[in-house]
């Protein structure tokens, strides 16, 4: 359920915190990545180890993360969530985050967050009922934050009432809810190409390119976020396939991934094709390795199929297609030649003319390209520009 969601689990100094390395389980198990911020006091209660290999992430808790000094960026933790969970959230932290305290690490990504956040308060009953704490609950749901009620049942001082945290699985329950709402894209059926297309000549050459399949990969998990069915087909990549994809097929050539994607030809609802195809392969593969010649030598090369052009002319209503265009001169002259000829609902123009953007590179610019109008996005981590891209085909949608 929460297949490709980033969620910052924040525990702060309750005997509860003992049940957020259940909750990390339990939020990983469902398909999210997990990174975890523990205050000082919480690291009384549960060890930084117990989280770290639970979450697979570093624990952070200080604003240094070690001797070197080196810094814990709050403000880039804080845009990279999806959700910011604070489970358990004792009175303190309450009281500070309602009032806009920010002497800890916690704090400080809480100030910075644009996703929601949801609180578990964990306290004893007569703390949870005190009108200050009741005042700061307020404060903190007024500003948009979600308040996960806390159960009734034996509190560790031995007193009976209302202020355990809710449970794990309830907790859960809730952060599914809230997310699964906002997935715009769940239900769509989504076909992505990535990366290079080899090309082989003989049993140990072939023809390839730069591509890393980076922004093809970047856009799947951004799709797969989005609450997409995801089929991603890539040539050959160094890269780890998102977690929570559909399917994935690896392959090797054009004529592979034309197979493989025209097979989803008339049920996705979205297709992009980042793939650096290959516009040509050898006429002859040779069964046995080439000698050497001290002649110049020749291979003749024959046209691939345009696996864009194909299916995006094959359309039907309904269906959404996005192409890439890697330009050198009239960019965008020739991107729009290609959403006109390949039928594409846009093309994504890259940018090979600014540092940064472009083969191997984690950050791109781009610019979209549609039938009325071009949108120019600033230079950005790929991630982040995948992000616009989705964001957009759900604009249109
Ligand atoms: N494409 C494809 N199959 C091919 C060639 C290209 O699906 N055999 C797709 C790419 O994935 C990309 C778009 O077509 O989305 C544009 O690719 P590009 O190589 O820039 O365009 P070409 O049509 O090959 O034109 P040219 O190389 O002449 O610019």
């Amino acid at each position: 359920m929460l297949n490709g969601k980033k969620i910052i689990l924040g525990i702060t100094g309750s005997i509860a915190a003992y049940k957020s390395a259940i909750l990390v389980r339990l939020l990983v198990k469902s398909g999210a990545e997990v990174r975890v911020i523990a205050t000082r006091s919480a690291l009384d209660f549960v060890t930084p180890l117990t989280l770290a290999t639970l979450s697979k992430n570093p624990v952070y808790s200080e604003f240094l993360k070690n001797e070197q000094g080196e810094w814990v960026n709050h403000v880039e933790l804080g845009l990279w969530g999806d959700l910011l969970l604070i489970a358990p959230a004792t009175a303190n932290t309450l009281a500070k985050m309602a009032t806009g305290q920010c002497d800890n690490l916690l704090l400080a990504t809480y100030l910075s967050a644009r996703c929601p956040v949801l609180f578990a308060p964990a306290m004893d009953l007569d703390m949870y009922k005190h009108p200050s704490t009741l005042r700061n609950l307020e404060v903190l749901a007024a500003a948009g934050n979600q308040i996960i009620q806390p159960g009734t049942g034996e509190l560790a001082s031995g007193l009976f009432g209302e202020g355990r945290m809710a449970e794990p699985e309830e907790i859960l329950a809730v952060l599914e809810e809230t997310l699964v709402g906002q997935q715009a894209l769940r239900g769509k059926k989504v076909l992505i190409t990535a990366g290079p297309t080899f090309e082989a000549i003989d049993p140990v050459r072939f023809i390839g390119n730069r591509s890393t399949g980076k922004m093809g990969y970047a856009l799947a998990q951004s799709f797969v976020a989005a609450g997409a069915a995801v089929t991603l087909i890539s040539g050959p990549t160094q890269l780890r396939p998102p977690e929570g994809l559909h399917a994935f097929q690896a392959v090797q050539s054009a004529d592979e991934m034309f197979e493989a994607a025209a097979a989803h030809q008339a049920n996705f609802d979205i297709a992009v094709f980042s793939a650096a195809v290959a516009d040509y392969k050898a006429a002859q593969v040779a069964d046995q390795k080439i000698k050497k010649q001290h002649n110049a030598m020749q291979i003749e090369l024959t046209p691939t199929r345009d696996i864009l052009a194909t299916l995006g002319n094959a359309k039907k209503a309904g269906q959404f297609v996005i192409g890439f265009a890697l330009e050198t001169e009239h960019e965008l002259a020739n991107a729009r030649k290609k959403l006109v000829n390949k039928n594409a609902d846009l093309v994504v123009l890259n940018s090979l003319q600014q540092a940064g953007a472009g083969f191997g590179h984690d950050t791109n610019q781009v610019t979209l390209v549609a039938a009325g109008h071009t949108i120019e996005l600033p230079l950005a981590p790929k991630q982040e520009i995948a992000d616009q891209i989705v964001q957009y085909v759900i604009d249109q949608l």
